[in-house]
C-alpha cells in the first residue's frame, strides 16, 4: 500500500473518478459501476474499482482542499500508474450567468493556494485541464458551462471582495481542489479534468437540496465516465 491508500499495485484502474466526499465515492461505485470492490478504507477515504460499460475504472475520495487532494493524487500518479483523474465535485457559483444545479467544466483553475507559489518560487503557473478530456466532456454535456474556476484554500473567505474580483476576469465558480489536481497531473504526464455541479450560489445565497445534489451528481458522473472512457 502507499502511505494513505490501502491498495496493492494493480488494484486501482488507470482511470479514476475523484469526488471530495468519500461517501460520494461509495455512492458512485454502487450506482454507476458493475462489480465494484472497495480497495481502501484508510482514514475513511474510500476507494473502489469496478467496471463501466466493460472498462475498468476506480473511484477515490480526495477529501476537501488542495493539500488533501494532493496527497491522494500524488500517490495515485506515483505509485499506482494512474493516467487519468476526473474530479467530480461541487462548486459555488460566482456569477449570475451560472445557476444552482448547473454543471461547470473547468478549462483552467486560478488559485490563492500557496502550493504552486512555493513550487514555482514566485512564477505563476497556469493549471489547465487536459484538452481531450475537456473537449469530450463539453461534447457530452452541451448544457454545461466551460471556463475558469477559482480553487480557493478557504470555504469561508476572509476577503469575499477579492473572490468577486475574479468574476471580472471570467471566473465562473469557486471550489477548493482543481488547481492542485491539474498541476500534479501535468507534473506526472497524466490527464486531469474537474467537473463540478453548482451546490450553492455565492451571489444570490441560493442552495440546493440533498435530493437535487444527488440528481445533478448522477449527471456529472455520467459526463465524467463518457469523457474518460466513452
Ligand atoms: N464548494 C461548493 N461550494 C463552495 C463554495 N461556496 N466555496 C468553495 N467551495 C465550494
Amino acid at each position: 500500500m502507499s502511505t494513505h491508500i490501502g491498495a496493492q499495485p494493480g488494484d486501482i484502474a488507470p482511470v479514476v473518478l475523484m469526488p471530495g466526499d468519500p461517501l460520494r465515492a461509495r455512492w458512485i461505485a454502487e450506482t454507476s459501476l458493475d462489480d465494484a470492490e472497495c480497495y481502501t478504507e484508510v482514514r475513511g477515504m474510500l476507494g473502489y474499482t469496478g467496471t463501466w460499460n466493460g472498462h475498468r475504472v476506480s473511484v477515490q475520495g480526495s477529501g476537501m482542499g488542495q493539500p488533501s487532494l494532493a496527497i491522494y493524487a500524488n500517490e495515485l500518479f506515483r505509485e499506482y500508474d494512474v493516467t487519468t483523474v476526473v474530479r467530480v465535485g461541487s462548486c459555488g457559483a460566482l456569477t449570475e450567468k451560472v445557476a444552482v444545479r448547473d454543471l461547470v467544466i473547468a478549462a483552467g483553475a486560478c488559485t490563492d493556494s500557496s502550493m504552486n507559489a512555493i513550487a514555482f518560487e514566485g512564477l505563476h503557473y497556469a493549471p489547465v485541464a487536459d484538452f481531450g478530456l475537456l473537449r469530450d466532456a463539453a461534447a457530452a454535456a452541451p448544457e454545461a458551462h466551460v471556463g475558469l474556476i477559482f480553487s480557493s484554500d478557504s470555504f469561508y473567505s476572509a476577503r469575499p471582495e477579492l473572490v468577486a474580483r475574479m468574476v471580472d476576469y471570467g471566473v465562473l465558480a469557486v471550489e477548493m481542489e482543481a488547481a492542485a489536481l491539474y498541476t500534479l497531473a501535468a507534473k506526472h504526464g497524466a490527464r486531469a479534468l474537474a467537473i463540478c455541479t453548482v451546490s450553492d450560489h455565492v451571489v444570490t445565497g441560493e442552495e440546493t437540496t440533498a435530493q437535487e445534489r444527488e440528481q445533478t451528481f448522477g449527471r456529472m458522473v455520467e459526463v465524467a465516465l463518457t469523457a474518460a472512457l466513452g
